[in-house]
C-alpha cells in the first residue's frame, strides 16, 4: 500500500510501481520526461520500510534527471529506477541477484525508451548481473561494451563545480588549504576526497559506515560524525550521501561559505534555498555540479568520444560560474537561476510527447 503525499505534483510522463515476482521487493521506474524518446537515470536502492518513500524519491529524482539534461545540453528526458530495500544489512547473493533481474525484466519490456546504470547503493557488478535480463544499461565496464563506471566522472565534474564555486567566492580557484567537510565516502565522495586530497585540501570527512574510515586515513582526511560534519567550520561543505540533507534544521547550522557536491537533491524544498541565501552560503545547484555521470552515460547513446565526455564535464564549472553569477545579478536563489536556464532550453522544443514503441 503506498501512501502518496495530497501536496505530490504530478507532472510526470510515466510511472511504473512494480514487486518483483522473484524477490517480493517493491521498485519503481519513474520517468519524467521522455526527451528525445530516450530517458536517462540511475538505478539505486534506498533502505525503506515504506514502498512510497521510493516512489516519492523515484519521482523527485527522475525530474532532477530531467533537469540535469537540460543544464548540461543532453537531449535526453529524465527517469529514474528506485528499489526499496530492507534498511539493515545490505541485500547479497540470492536476494541481490533476484531484485536485479526483477528489475532487469522491467527495463527491457522499455525497449530501450530508458537507460540505466549505477547509483547510490548499486555497484558496476550490479549491473553486469542486469544485463543477463537487459541490454538498455549504460556505464558498464568498457570489457563489456559500456563507457565504465559513471562516477568518475561525476567526481570530476564535481571538482569543476567546487573550483568554479571557490572563484565565485574568493575570486579564486585554487583549492589548496581549503577547509572542505565531505558527506558520504561512497564511490562519487571518496573520488573527490581523494582529489582533494591530492591538491592539498584540508578534509574532514563522514560516512554512516564506519568502515569508510581507513579510506579517511589513507587519504590524511580527518573523520566526524555525519551530524557533527554538518556543523564543523570550513569553506565549503560537499554532500556526497543522498538527499534531502539540508533541511531547516541543518541549513541553520550550517558554518560553511558554500555548499557544492555530487548528492541528488540536496534542498529537503527550495525554501532551504532562500534560507542559505539569507545566511550569504552559497549552493552550487546539485543537478549541474553532479552531471558528470550523466555525461559520461549519455555518450554511450550519442555516441560521442570519452575525450568529448571529459571536455564536456569540465565545463560544468563554466555552467556553475553562469549560473552563481546570474543568481547575484538577479537577487535570486541559484536553484531559481539554475531552473530559469533550464526552462529557457526546455521551451525552444524539447517534445514531452511519448516515443514511438
Ligand atoms: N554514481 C554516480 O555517477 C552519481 C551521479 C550523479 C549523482 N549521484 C549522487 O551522488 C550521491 C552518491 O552517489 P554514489 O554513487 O557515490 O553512492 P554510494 O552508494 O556509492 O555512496 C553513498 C555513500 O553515502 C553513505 N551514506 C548514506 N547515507 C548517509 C548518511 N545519512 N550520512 C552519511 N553518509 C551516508 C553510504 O554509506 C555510502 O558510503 C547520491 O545522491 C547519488 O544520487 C551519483
Amino acid at each position: 500500500m503506498v501512501s502518496i503525499q495530497p501536496s505530490l505534483s504530478l507532472e510526470h510522463a510515466e510511472v511504473r510501481v512494480r514487486r518483483g515476482p522473484r524477490s517480493g521487493l517493491h521498485f519503481v521506474i519513474a520517468i519524467h520526461d521522455w526527451g528525445d524518446g530516450t530517458a536517462l537515470g540511475g538505478c539505486r536502492m534506498l533502505p525503506c520500510e515504506d514502498p512510497g518513500a521510493a516512489l516519492l524519491d523515484a519521482l523527485a529524482l527522475s525530474r532532477a534527471m530531467t533537469y540535469k539534461c537540460a543544464s548540461v545540453a543532453v537531449p535526453h528526458g529524465g527517469g529514474k529506477c528506485v528499489i526499496a530495500v530492507p534498511p539493515g544489512k545490505p541485500l547479497a547473493g540470492e536476494a541481490r541477484d533476484a531484485i536485479l533481474a526483477d528489475v532487469g525484466d522491467a527495463v527491457e519490456e522499455l525497449g530501450g525508451r530508458f537507460r540505466t546504470g549505477t547509483d547510490a547503493g548499486t555497484t558496476v557488478d550490479d549491473f553486469l548481473k542486469m544485463s543477463e535480463r537487459t541490454k538498455y544499461l549504460v556505464g558498464l565496464p568498457a570489457s563489456a561494451g559500456g563507457s565504465g563506471d559513471s562516477s568518475e566522472l561525476t567526481a570530476d565534474g564535481g571538482v569543476a563545480a567546487l573550483e568554479a564555486t571557490a572563484e565565485h567566492v574568493y575570486g579564486s580557484s585554487e583549492l589548496r588549504d581549503r577547509r572542505v567537510n565531505l558527506l558520504g565516502m561512497g564511490k562519487v565522495g571518496a573520488k573527490i576526497a581523494d582529489n582533494l586530497a591530492g591538491r592539498g585540501a584540508h578534509l574532514t570527512v563522514a560516512d554512516i559506515d564506519p568502515g569508510k574510515r581507513d579510506l579517511a586515513e589513507r587519504l590524511g582526511a580527518d573523520w566526524s560524525s555525519p551530524d557533527e560534519l554538518l556543523e564543523l567550520e570550513g569553506d565549503f561543505l560537499a554532500p556526497c550521501a543522498l538527499g534531502g540533507v539540508l533541511d531547516e534544521a541543518t541549513a541553520t547550522k550550517l558554518r560553511c561559505a558554500a555548499v557544492v557536491g555530487a548528492a541528488n537533491n540536496q534542498l529537503a524544498n527550495p525554501s532551504i534555498g532562500e534560507l542559505l541565501q539569507k545566511r550569504g552560503i552559497v549552493w552550487a545547484p546539485d543537478f549541474i555540479a553532479n552531471a558528470g555521470g550523466l555525461i559520461s552515460v549519455a555518450s554511450e547513446v550519442d555516441g560521442y568520444s570519452e575525450a568529448e565526455a571529459r571536455e564536456r564535464t569540465a565545463g560544468i564549472g563554466m555552467a556553475i560560474e553562469e549560473v552563481l553569477t546570474l543568481a547575484e545579478r538577479e537577487g535570486i536563489t541559484p536553484l531559481s537561476a539554475a531552473e530559469r536556464r533550464v526552462e529557457a532550453v526546455l521551451a525552444t522544443g524539447r517534445s514531452q510527447a511519448p516515443p514511438a514503441r
